[in-house]
C-alpha cells in the first residue's frame, strides 16, 4: 500500500544537516562509552535504583560511588545445575553473577514460610547438613537495596536420625517446578518492574513452558493485578504468596532467584537451552494484552453502533464510497511528564507534529494507568517521543522498526543511552536521541551561561548523586527549540513514509 505522505515537506538540506549532526553525536557517544563505561556503569546503575528505593538510598549515599570492574553478564551454564533427573538432593548456588545470585534445587523440596526456609530431604542417610542463604532479587550490587529484601534459607537435611513425622508434612504437593523471587523494593516504577522483575522472570521461566509455579516473596496484590496478563502467559498456575501462605508446599524442583542479562534486554547466547530474545518477550506482551485490547475494541464498537442507532452520530458512508482524499497519517505518541523533566511547550509540540503530518496522541501514564491501554496506543504508533525517565521503558511496547525519539536533558546523557537508547536498538527500534542544548533547558535561566552546570554537565554529575538528582533530574524542565525539533520530526515522517510503517 502506498502512503501519500507529504514528502515534499522534507527538504533535502534538513535531512543532511541532521544526518551529519547525528553522526558526530554518535561518534562522540562511542568515544564516551569506550572511555567511561566501566567506571561509570555502577554509579549510574545506583542512580537509577534511587527511583524505586528512594528511602533506602537517601540514607546510604556515601556507598554509591565506588568503582568495580568485572563481568556484568551472567555466564551461560549448560546444562543448568541440578537439572539431572538422577539428582535427589541437589542444591547448587551460582553466585558468579553481578546482578543476581541464583540457586537451583532438585529433590524432595518443602517450604516453611515461618522460618523463611526451603528444606530438601535427602534420601541419603549420611548426607551432610547444608545451608545456603539467598535473597532472590536482581540488584545484588546494591547493598542497601538488598538489605530490604527477605532472605531465604535453603536447607538440606538427611532423612537419618530424624523420624519422618518431624518433617513438615506436604500439604500441597506440586508436580511442576517452582521459581522463587521477590517483588520487594518496587514502588510502582515501571522501569524496575520490567528490568528487575518481568524480563528476568521471562528469562528464568521460559524453559518451563508455563508448567511452573511462581512463589513470590514480598508479594503485593497490586503487582499481581497489574501484571496478571503477563504472568498468566508465563505460568498456568496461580502464584503463591510465600509469607502469606503458611501451608507446606512441596516441589520436585526449584529455581530460587532470577537470571538477568542486561538493561531491558535479553541475550539469547546466555540461554543455550531455550534461546529467546527481547523481540520474543515483546511477542509475549502482544499475546498477553490482546484479549483485553480485543474486549476494549468490541465495547467501543458496540457503543458506536448504539449511538448510530440512536442517531447521535451519522452512519458512515458505505465502504468503497470512501472519500479518496482520506490518507492514513503516521501516528506519533508523546509520553508526557508532569513536573520535573516535562516539556513546557508541549502544546506547541503537538501542533507542530500535526502540521508535519502526524496524528498525535499524548499519553500520560501514571501508576494506575492500565498497561493494556498504553500497549494499545504504542503498538498502534509509528513513533514515540518522550523525555528521559522511567516511562521510556514503554519503548518495549513499540513495534520493531518504529521510531523512538528520546529527549535527553542536560546531565542525563549517559543514563539515557545505557538504560533506554541501547536497549531500544537491541529491540529493533529506530532510535534517535535529541540532546537538549543548554538554552532549551530551564537551567539556562537559573545559572550563569558559563556555569559548569550548563557547560560541563558530565563533570558535574560525577560530583555525586545529590547534584545529579537535585540539579538535573528534579530541577530541570525542557522548552524545545521547535525549529530544531521540527527537523527531527520531518526525518521521522520521511522514514515512516519510505518504510510504509
Ligand atoms: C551420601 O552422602 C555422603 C556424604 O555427603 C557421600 O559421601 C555419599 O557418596 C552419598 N551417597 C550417595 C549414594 O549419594
Ligand atoms: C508428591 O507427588 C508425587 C507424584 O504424585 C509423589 O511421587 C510424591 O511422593 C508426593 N510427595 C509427597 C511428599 O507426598
Ligand atoms: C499490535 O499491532 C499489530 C500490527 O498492527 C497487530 O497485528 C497486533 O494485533 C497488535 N497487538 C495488539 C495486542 O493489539
Ligand atoms: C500536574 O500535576 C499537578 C499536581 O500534581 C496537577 O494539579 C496538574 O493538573 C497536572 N497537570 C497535568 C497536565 O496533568
Amino acid at each position: 500500500m502506498v502512503h501519500h505522505y507529504r514528502l515534499n515537506q522534507v527538504r533535502k538540506s534538513d535531512v543532511e544537516e541532521e544526518e551529519s549532526t547525528r553522526d558526530s553525536e554518535a561518534q562522540m557517544l562511542l568515544a564516551d562509552c569506550a572511555k567511561k563505561t566501566r567506571p561509570r556503569l555502577l554509579p549510574m546503575l545506583l542512580l537509577f535504583s534511587l527511583f524505586s528505593c528512594a528511602i533506602v538510598f537517601s540514607s546510604s549515599l556515601s556507598n554509591l560511588y565506588f568503582e568495580r570492574d568485572g563481568p556484568f553478564l551472567t555466564d551461560a551454564r549448560n546444562p543448568l545445575p541440578c537439572s539431572n533427573a538422577d539428582d535427589t538432593d541437589c542444591i547448587y548456588c551460582d553466585r558468579t553473577g553481578y546482578r543476581s545470585d541464583v540457586c537451583y534445587m532438585r529433590g524432595d523440596i518443602r517450604t516453611q514460610s515461618s522460618s523463611s526456609s526451603l528444606f530438601i530431604y535427602s534420601p541419603n542417610k549420611t548426607a551432610e547438613f547444608r545451608v545456603e542463604k539467598i535473597k532472590p532479587y536482581t540488584r545484588k550490587w546494591e547493598a542497601s537495596v538488598m538489605d530490604t529484601i527477605d532472605e531465604l534459607s535453603l536447607v538440606r537435611k538427611s532423612s537419618a536420625g530424624e523420624p519422618t513425622a518431624q518433617h513438615s508434612v506436604c500439604e500441597i504437593n506440586h508436580t511442576v517446578p517452582a521459581v522463587f523471587f521477590s517483588t520487594g523494593c518496587y514502588t510502582g516504577n515501571v522501569y524496575h518492574e520490567f528490568n528487575d522483575g518481568l524480563i528476568p522472570l521471562y528469562i528464568t521461566s521460559k524453559k518451563f513452558n508455563k508448567q511452573v509455579v511462581f512463589v513470590i516473596l514480598e508479594y503485593h496484590n497490586w503487582w499481581i493485578t497489574k501484571y496478571g496478563d503477563i504472568l498468566s502467559r508465563l505460568s498456568d498456575y496461580p502464584p503463591i504468596d510465600f509469607s502469606g501462605d503458611k501451608s507446606t508446599h512441596c516441589f520436585p524442583q526449584a529455581t530460587v532467584g532470577l537470571q538477568i542479562h542486561d538493561e531491558l534486554s535479553i541475550d539469547p547466547t546466555l540461554m543455550p537451552d531455550n534461546p529467546a530474545n527481547i523481540q520474543d518477550f515483546r511477542r509475549l506482551l502482544d499475546e498477553a494484552y490482546w484479549p483485553r485490547i480485543k474486549s476494549l475494541i468490541q465495547s467501543e464498537q458496540q457503543q458506536e453502533q448504539q449511538e448510530q442507532e440512536q442517531g447521535v452520530v451519522p452512519v458512515p458512508v458505505p465502504v468503497g464510497v470512501k472519500k479518496k482524499t482520506q490518507i492514513k497519517k503516521p501516528k506519533l505518541a508523546i509520553l508526557s511528564r508532569n513536573g520535573s523533566r516535562s516539556i513546557t511547550n508541549e502544546a506547541e509540540l503537538v501542533k507542530l507534529a500535526e502540521e508535519v503530518g502526524f496524528e498525535v496522541q499524548v499519553l500520560r501514564p501514571d501508576r494506575t494507568t492500565e498497561l493494556a491501554k498504553i500497549y494499545r496506543a504504542l503498538n498502534g504508533s509509528q513513533a514515540m517521543v518522550g523525555v528521559h525517565g522511567a516511562a521510556m521503558t514503554h519503548f518495549l511496547f513499540m513495534r520493531p522498526k518504529s521510531v523512538f525519539i528520546q529527549v535527553v536533558p542536560l546531565g542525563t546523557e549517559w543514563a539515557a543511552e545505557a538504560y533506554y537508547g541501547e536497549p531500544a536498538v537491541k529491540m529493533g527500534l529506530k532510535y534517535m536521541s535529541y540532546k537538549v542544548w543548554p538554552r532549551e533547558s530551564s537551567l539556562y535561566r537559573r545559572y550563569r551561561h558559563d556555569d559548569p552546570v550548563l557547560t560541563e554537565p558530565e563533570r558535574m554529575t560525577k560530583k555525586g548523586w545529590e547534584v545529579t538528582k537535585s540539579v538535573y533530574l528534579d530541577g530541570q524542565t525542557v522548552n524545545l527549540d521547535l525549529t530544531r525539533f521540527k527537523k527531527r520530526l520531518l526525518r521521522v515522517y520521511y522514514y515512516c513514509s519510505i518504510m510504509s510503517l
